[in-house]
């Protein structure tokens, strides 16, 4: 306590319960292993990094799970998502700190560990929820649910949030109101169509004339402008594309994934450049957990070799199949499977042009 009734910085951080919070539970009566500390220390860091990261996800799905989003509010959900990506980078650095423990030394007090594993860790399922990792899509462990392994209370608050809003629902029904998909008398879809129809004409041309091509390989490649047809089809038709959801193979609705192409393909008109950020973002944030899920797997790799987990799963195979499975945004990575190049898209008219520009600038002069 410093001067009586001036704020002081130890109480304000509330460091007697933070730093009283390293509780090493190896050596018995004796010395505890040495790198305990840094084991307990580097898992609280991400557990505290866990918890802002919370409140950026809860503002952003506020905001962006009301019928309509202001513009204005626009600017601010990105600036959270963006802080979320800086994070991100910060826990995946992180990792080194804990490698400088050698596997010998974590075998000083690892065996104590069990049944505890980061696999409990209730913030890092929070975290997937809000951002809506599907329930249905998640690896079981001998057909046990992921919640299996809580306290009862942690069990209800996380699968409360599988129930709750998240921000992969909130920009799917953001996306599918994206105005501007017909405009008039402009139909976005058919000029969309014929632009691509038209470059898989060329495509097969290219291939069909090549002049160093050998008959088999030419019917290799047609085969494959075939096979790129037929998933510009799936997207043009509406069964095919619900039969792609309940397979798995796509999250978004039809009308957001293809709102989405759209924002991509003219991210240059301004109305579109924020749109675009906030899609950057969401692909950023689920890459950077998929790159900390494969870095966190290496790290249990070296650390314990083929051994089974503290928590029960496989180890670091589970790890790598979690790394594969448990995306969230993977269609906005699937989005570039139907660019057409900027020379080939059909040009907007000037009036849906005029739209999408700010004021300032479509005003006669
Ligand atoms: C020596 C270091 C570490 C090793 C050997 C290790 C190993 C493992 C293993 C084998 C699992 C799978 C579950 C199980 O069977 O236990 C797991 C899960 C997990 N660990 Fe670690 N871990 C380490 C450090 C960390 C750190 C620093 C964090 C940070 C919070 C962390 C967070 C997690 C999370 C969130 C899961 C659940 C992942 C999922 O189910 O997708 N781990 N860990």
């Amino acid at each position: 306590m410093g001067t009586e009734g001036e704020l002081y910085y130890w109480d304000y951080l509330g460091l007697d319960a933070l730093l009283a919070s390293q509780q090493p539970i190896s050596g018995g009566e004796g010395e505890p292993a040495h790198d305990e500390m840094l084991f307990i220390i580097v898992h609280q860091c991400f557990e505290l990094w866990f918890k802002q990261i919370l409140v950026e996800l809860d503002d952003a799905v506020g905001t962006m799970h009301a019928d309509t989003v202001p513009e204005k509010e626009m600017g601010r959900v990105v600036d959270r998502l963006d802080r979320i990506i800086a994070i991100q980078r910060l826990l995946t650095g992180q990792l080194e700190v804990l490698e400088t423990m050698t596997p010998l030394d974590f075998l000083d007090f690892r065996e104590q560990l069990a049944p505890a594993s980061g696999f409990q860790s209730v913030q890092f399922r929070l975290v997937e929820n809000r951002l809506g990792l599907d329930p249905e899509q998640r690896l079981t462990i001998a057909g046990a649910s992921y919640t299996d392994v809580m306290s009862d209370e942690h069990r209800r608050m996380i699968e409360e949030t599988e129930r709750a809003p998240n921000l992969r629902d909130a920009i799917d029904r953001w996306l599918a109101r994206t105005p501007f998909l017909r405009f008039g008398d402009f139909d976005f879809w058919a000029a969309y169509r014929e632009a691509v129809d038209a470059m898989l004409e060329r495509e097969r041309a290219k291939v069909s004339e090549h002049p160093n091509l050998d008959d088999a390989s030419r019917d290799e490649q047609l085969q494959a402008v075939e096979e790129s047809a037929a998933q510009f089809e799936t997207l043009f038709d509406a069964e095919q594309y619900e039969r792609l959801r309940e397979r798995g193979h796509r999250q978004l609705s039809q009308d957001a994934f293809c709102a989405a192409l759209l924002i991509s393909l003219y991210r240059d008109e301004p109305l579109f450049q924020l749109p675009f950020r906030l899609l950057t973002a969401v692909t950023d944030i689920d890459e950077g957990f998929a790159a900390w899920r494969y870095r966190h797997a290496l790290l249990a790799h070296r650390m314990i070799g083929g051994k089974v987990g503290t928590g029960g799963t496989a180890g670091h195979t589970y790890l790598e199949a979690a790394a594969r499975k448990h995306r969230v945004f993977r269609d906005l990575f699937d989005l570039p499977t139907f660019f057409v190049p900027r020379s080939a898209l059909p040009e907007l008219p000037a009036e849906v042009r005029e739209q999408l520009s700010f004021r300032y600038e479509s005003a006669p002069a």
